[in-house]
This record gives C-alpha cells, sequence and structure tokens, in this order.
C-alpha cells in the first residue's frame, strides 16, 4: 500500500514543471538494437556486471575482475554474506545456459528465480519492473553472446525470517519504452532502470521506501569502500540544487564533484558510458521532482537524523 501511494506521488510530481532552464535537448530517437542495446544497459545503466561480478575494489571506478563480468559473486556483501549474485554467463551447469527467456526475464522484473524461489530484494526488480519488454529481451540477448564461464556459486542460505517475508512481484505485462520525445518521461525510465532509487531513496525498517522521501537519501552502504550514506538527488540546496546539468553530467562520467571525488560505490565506473543525452534526461527527471531538505554530507562524522530515522553526516540539521 505504502509503495504503491508513494509510486503514485512520484507520479503525480513529475508531473509538475521542473527547472526550466536544465530541460536538455531530445534524446536521439534511435536507439541501437541488440545485443549493442543491451551490452550498454547491462553494463552502463541497469549495473547488472556491477553486482554480477567480483569487483576490483582498489581499482579506479570498481571494474569487474579480469575474466568475471557476469560471472557473479559470492558472498554477494559484507552485510548480505548468505546471498550470492548469480552466474549470468550462458554456462549450462553455474549460468544461466539452461534458462529460457522467460525464466531470465521473470528474474529481472518480477523478482522470481530460475526455481521458481521469490529472490531477496538485493536484486533490484523493484526498480527493473518498468523496464520495457524490448530492453528486457535485449540484456537477455547479450548476456547469451556472452563466452561461457564456468563458476560455481554457494547456494544462498538467506535467513527464514527475512525469506518469510519475500513476496514476488506482480507480472509486468507488456511494457512499452518511454515517450523519448520527452526528456523528463526517458529520464524518469532510465532513473528507474538505472537503479538510481535503490540506494537514493531511504527505506524504513521493513525496507519499504520512505514515503515523500523518493530520491531525498540517506541509504547506508557499508563494505571494502568505506561507511557511506547516498546523498540527496532531489532540487533542494541541501541536493543537487546547485549542480546544474554541466556539474551533473560531468560528475556521473568522472565521479568528480566540486571540490571532491564521489566514492566509486555511487558507480560512475559504469555510469560513464551512458550517453550525454540519456544524462541529460536523468537530469531533467531529477530537477522536476518536488524538492526535499534533507542534508547528507559524508565528510563529516554521522549525527542523528530526524528526517530518515538513521544518523549521517549533516543529520542534525534535518528536522521532521
Ligand atoms: C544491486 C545489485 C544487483 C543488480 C544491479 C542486479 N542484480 Fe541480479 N541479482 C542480485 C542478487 C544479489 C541476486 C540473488 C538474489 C537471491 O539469491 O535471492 C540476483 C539474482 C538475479 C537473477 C536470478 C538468477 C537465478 O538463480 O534464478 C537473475 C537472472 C539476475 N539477477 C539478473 C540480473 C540482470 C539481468 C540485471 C540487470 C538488468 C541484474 N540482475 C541486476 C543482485 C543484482
Ligand atoms: C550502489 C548505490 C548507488 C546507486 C545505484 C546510485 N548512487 Fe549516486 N551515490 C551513491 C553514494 C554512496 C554517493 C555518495 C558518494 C560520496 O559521497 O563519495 C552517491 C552520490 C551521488 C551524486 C553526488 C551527490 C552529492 O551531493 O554529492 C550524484 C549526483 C548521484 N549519486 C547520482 C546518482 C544517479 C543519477 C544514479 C542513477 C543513475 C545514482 N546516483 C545511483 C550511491 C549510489
Amino acid at each position: 500500500m505504502k509503495t504503491r501511494a508513494a509510486s503514485a506521488a512520484l507520479l503525480v510530481l513529475a508531473l509538475l514543471p521542473g527547472c526550466a532552464s536544465a530541460r536538455p535537448p531530445r534524446p536521439e530517437l534511435m536507439a541501437p538494437g541488440p545485443p549493442e542495446r543491451g551490452r550498454y544497459l547491462a553494463l552502463n545503466v541497469s549495473l547488472c556486471v556491477f553486482c554480477h561480478s567480483e569487483i576490483d575494489w582498489k581499482a579506479e571506478g570498481f571494474p569487474p575482475r579480469a575474466g568475471g563480468a557476469g560471472a557473479g559473486r559470492a558472498p554477494f556483501s559484507e552485510t548480505l554474506p548468505w546471498l550470492a549474485a548469480p552466474n549470468l554467463t550462458p554456462d549450462p551447469d553455474t549460468g544461466a545456459g539452461r534458462w529460457t527467456d522467460e525464466q531470465f526475464e521473470r528474474a529481472i522484473r518480477q523478482g522470481v528465480g530460475a526455481d521458481g524461489r521469490t529472490l531477496h530484494p538485493a536484486m533490484p526488480s523493484a526498480s527493473f519492473r518498468s523496464m520495457s519488454d524490448e530492453d528486457a529481451a535485449a540484456i537477455v540477448a547479450y548476456f547469451r553472446s556472452l563466452p561461457p564461464r564456468r563458476k560455481a556459486l554457494p547456494s544462498p542460505r538467506i535467513p527464514p525470517e527475512i525469506r518469510g517475508r519475500l513476496r514476488p512481484l506482480p507480472p509486468p505485462g507488456r511494457v512499452a519504452g518511454p515517450d523519448r520525445e520527452s526528456p523528463v518521461r526517458s529520464g524518469e525510465y532510465l532513473a528507474a532502470i538505472a537503479t538510481c532509487g535503490h540506494c537514493h531513496t531511504p527505506v524504513d525498517d521493513s525496507g519499504a521506501p520512505i514515503p515523500g522521501m523518493e530520491f531525498a537519501g540517506g541509504t547506508r552502504l557499508k563494505g571494502p569502500w568505506g561507511d557511506l550514506h547516498a546523498p540527496n538527488l532531489t532540487p533542494d540546496a541541501s541536493g543537487i540544487e546547485c549542480l546544474g546539468e554541466k556539474g551533473f553530467v560531468h560528475a556521473m562520467k568522472t565521479g568528480e564533484m566540486p571540490g571532491h571525488t564521489l566514492n566509486a560505490i555511487m558507480p560512475w565506473g559504469f555510469y560513464r558510458g551512458m550517453t550525454d543525452e540519456d544524462l541529460r534526461a536523468v537530469f531533467a527527471y531529477l530537477a522536476s521532482l518536488k524538492p526535499v531538505r534533507h542534508f547528507i554530507d559524508n565528510s563529516v562524522a554521522p549525527t542523528p537524523c530526524r528526517k530518515c530515522g538513521r544518523p549521517h553526516g549533516l543529520g542534525e540539521k534535518n528536522s521532521d
């Protein structure tokens, strides 16, 4: 219920006019067909390869380890050590070789594994639900075009109390792509399938997005990269109001912000391959959101925050 109300609110908000000066030009109408389109999405937009690979956490931009792109990762993370991101290369025994296209797509947009099990939400199917049929098919075609890698991964051992709460998403039905004539609509689509909200929208204790806080930041990410919170992306002074379109595109392509470099757990090492048109569309969408006042700063020590309920840098500056 909460989630549905939140996404309805998001839709309404997105219809409000944004910063007119920040409107980008029309994105390219022609998108490359699969598997080139699939490669673009899997690598640079939807982060499949970022999660489904062993990562070199010491290298610039956190690239996949040599030969391991798409071959899975175990343990998935420090905070979810009992989870593995499966091998998506076409190896028949340890990877996706025996999955049908339906099984593959059901995992992406519905959160149901090839064996019928409901997947843990670390696999961001809720973000992928709005992915078009064409894009989902292009991604599957891309993974099928990779050389098979033999890599057996441990079965997940999801704690029973968490497993008992998992529910698959309803089937997405037929999903069309966004109206590419509208940068805001295009950007809304891209921000969803690029899982920006998976990190930048704070969740409550049950894992549900906090209503009214879409893209307003606060989610904690702890691991070999450090211990950070994803900041506010709404067009407020405490968010990206002052960054501007140019600064935003530059940050997404280089990790460079005015005065500091972003930790690569903000996956700019992958997003940097996004086209300028697509990045400008994402910016147009974010600029069209309702501004939320929520200060977050990773360069200062965490203090309690009454707005998102979790401690983070500059938490004390926020009121509810
Ligand atoms: C934020 C990390 C993350 C991203 C991004 C991500 N995945 Fe996953 N994925 C996971 C994890 C973790 C699992 C395992 C969940 C479980 O075992 O319950 C998973 C499970 C899956 C499965 C189920 C495999 C099976 O055993 O049935 C498929 C298929 C899959 N992902 C494909 C994709 C594709 C394609 C993309 C990009 C469109 C993608 N994933 C993006 C983390 C991610
Ligand atoms: C895996 C989690 C994750 C995902 C996915 C993610 N981000 Fe981030 N993002 C972060 C974190 C963490 C930071 C803070 C990094 C730092 O402080 O060094 C950040 C910082 C940023 C910043 C800089 C903001 C500031 O005020 O410093 C921008 C802009 C940004 N992200 C945009 C995006 C967009 C747009 C998307 C989707 C296309 C996205 N992010 C997806 C985790 C993520």
